[in-house]
């Protein structure tokens, strides 16, 4: 399942274009899990996850796209799911794998490209991405989200949580609902079904910071 073989040796982005993120932090995603957990890493899945796993919204198979060290994959596969938790950071994929063995949790972690989940050869009736839309400028969305698309059954759902522009006291790369109406369109094969104010918690804020809850339907 790795996307590691054939890639460069020493490379710290594995042969993958680095993304916007990456060119502005000036290092790969691994690095922010080398030190300790990152100001998202909150060590237990978000309540927005929760809520909608309660309310009975995942079903079938379920990607995690950018799942960092697993905590709401792992609380989705708690539930009895099949869960397939994708990141490009091999230091968050190795904790969340300890946590998934540590809890007795069923669920699958592996290294791959969210810009190239074809190469899964895999297709999930319910995708999920918290926080990882809005770690991409605009002109990295189209692509994403026909990858996203390519991975997605007809018919299924995708959830994406990500901050919002309606502050106060917004998150990093805050999104504005038009930004994510532009992106999930019906000519890109999605049709968004309702976007949510919502929460993010993250290790920086007291009561989280504002955020959307998209639910996108694939066409
Ligand atoms: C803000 S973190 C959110 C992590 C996790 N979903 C959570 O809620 O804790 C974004 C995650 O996306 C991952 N990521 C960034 N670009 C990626 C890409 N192109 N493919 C796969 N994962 C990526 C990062 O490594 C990081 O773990």
């Amino acid at each position: 399942m790795s996307e590691r073989s054939g890639t460069l040796a020493g490379d710290p982005f594995d042969g993958r274009h680095p993304t916007s993120h990456e060119r502005l932090a000036g290092q790969p995603w691994d690095a922010s899990y080398e030190d300790g957990p990152p100001p998202w890493d909150i060590g237990r899945p978000q309540p927005a996850i929760v809520r909608v796993a309660s309310e009975g919204g995942f079903s079938g198979a379920v990607l995690d796209a950018g799942c960092g060290t697993g905590e709401n994959a792992l609380h989705v596969a708690s539930l009895g799911l099949t869960v397939l938790g994708v990141d490009v950071a091999e230091t968050a994929l190795a904790i969340a794998r300890q946590k998934a063995g540590d809890r007795g949790i069923e669920v699958e972690f592996a290294a791959a490209d969210a810009f190239k989940l074809e190469r899964l050869r895999r297709r999930f009736q319910t995708v999920l991405d918290c926080g990882l839309f809005h770690t991409f400028d605009g002109d990295e969305r189209p692509a994403y989200v026909a990858s996203l698309a390519s991975v997605t059954k007809p018919r299924g759902t995708l959830y994406v949580l990500c901050f919002s522009d309606e502050g106060p006291d917004t998150g990093p790369h805050p999104i504005s609902r038009a930004e994510l109406r532009a992106a999930f369109t019906p000519s890109t094969g999605w049709t968004v079904a309702a976007i949510e104010p919502d929460r993010i918690q993250t290790r920086l804020h007291d009561d989280g910071a504002p955020a959307w809850f998209a639910t996108i339907k694939r066409l």
